[in-house]
């Protein structure tokens, strides 16, 4: 059998600018993959449309954050040459797929979904679920599979949806015959980049929370977020010991420190086992730590910061970069949704068979049902 081609797809809602729980969790590793050539095709969505399915009353704010987010992927390092990055809501071939794939899902399956029912509960949507809203992880479903995606590089949260993803795959293709391809979810290896807590030691970075640190904030901001960080509560002198566990400070250093990091900054240790270690025994203050974080991000961010400040300057060239990515994606959804319309047997009129063999039944005459 011919090697499935392998393709990526992935996306993020565009209701508030990136921070570095992005950054870590999924933006440093989709760089990552679209450098190391492995992958014939990839497509970055901005997905507005689903944005809307819970802020159908604020369509200004999901307007507004998509040139933010189209900054923050651009200036991480995604290469409009090497990746498409387009607009989910210019590609309405995305809901026509939706509207078929519906019928292959129970509602009940649809309120087992365990990112769905935590979301209803977040946004105390219980007793009001705006339909559009309920359905989204169908409408991701027609995301993934109308690029044929493989791959899809996304956080921890997003792994019920790629199981509804691959159901869907498997009933269309029971029914209907070999057109849709089953993906695979792809989640940082890195356990402390599965969920970056917020500065204040909250389980998730939150924009509402006020505890994001912003790819796109400034050197100063960064330094004074970091310094403000919430750490070990009992490590309240510098000889008391303190505990790394759960520490948002040491977390943030497990996602973004390397060995590299402590010969250029802080060469009394060699990696970050000792650090922890004599952090752990105690004499070690936080103080310490976080200005050693702050080297670590900046040293990260910098470059970052750098390129945003370059795209900023040329906002008509952005939107262009993603009107070319919109054109391109809607090519390739065009043609799949061709594919599952002829395997649906709903292309009538590009199938000559079906009008032949009409035309026969009635020549016959003698046919009436
Ligand atoms: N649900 C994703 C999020 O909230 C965004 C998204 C939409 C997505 N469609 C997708 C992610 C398809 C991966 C694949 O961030």
């Amino acid at each position: 059998m011919e090697e499935k081609k392998k393709i990526i797809l992935t996306g993020d809602r565009p209701t508030g600018r990136l921070h570095v729980g992005h950054y870590a969790g999924s933006l440093k590793r989709r760089v990552e993959l679209q450098e190391s050539g492995e992958f014939e095709d990839m497509f970055i969505m901005i997905a507005d449309a689903q944005a809307l399915t819970d802020n159908a009353d604020n369509p200004e704010k999901v307007r507004q954050n998509i040139i933010q987010v189209a900054l923050d992927y651009l200036s991480c390092g995604l290469d409009p040459a090497k990746t498409t990055l387009f607009i989910q809501s210019q590609i309405p071939e995305l809901t026509e797929l939706t509207f078929y794939y519906m019928n292959l899902v129970t509602v009940s399956r649809l309120q087992r979904n365990p990112t769905v029912k935590n979301e209803i509960k977040m946004r105390g949507f219980e007793t009001s679920i705006p339909v559009g809203f309920f359905a989204y992880p169908i409408s991701q479903a027609s995301d993934i599979t109308a690029f044929k995606a493989t791959t899809v590089p996304v956080g921890e949260d997003q792994l019920p949806m790629i199981e509804q993803t691959r159901e869907i795959v498997r009933s269309f293709n029971h029914i209907y015959g070999e057109v849709l391809v089953e993906p695979d979810a792809l989640i940082p290896d890195n356990k402390a980049c599965l969920r970056l807590p917020g500065i204040d030691g909250k389980a998730k970075m939150s924009k509402s929370l006020n505890n994001c640190i912003y790819l796109s904030d400034t050197e100063e901001e960064v330094k004074k977020k970091v310094m403000s960080m919430f750490t070990d509560p009992n490590h309240l002198r510098v000889q008391d010991p303190g505990c790394v566990e759960g520490n948002p400070v040491f977390i943030y250093l497990d996602a973004f420190c390397n060995d590299g990091h402590f010969e250029k900054f802080w060469p009394e240790y060699k990696n970050l086992d000792e650090l922890k270690g004599h952090y752990t025994r105690g004499g070690l203050g936080d103080v310490k730590v976080k200005k050693f974080l702050n080297q670590v991000l900046q040293e990260e961010l910098t470059p970052i910061r750098a390129r945003r400040k370059e795209y900023e300057k040329n906002i008509p060239e952005v939107y262009r970069i993603l009107k070319e990515g919109s054109i391109k994606a809607r090519k390739v959804a065009a043609q799949t949704l061709a594919d599952v319309k002829a395997a649906m047997k709903i292309n009538y009129f590009d199938d000559e068979e079906l009008i032949q063999s009409q035309a026969q039944r009635f020549s016959e005459g003698s046919l009436t049902e």
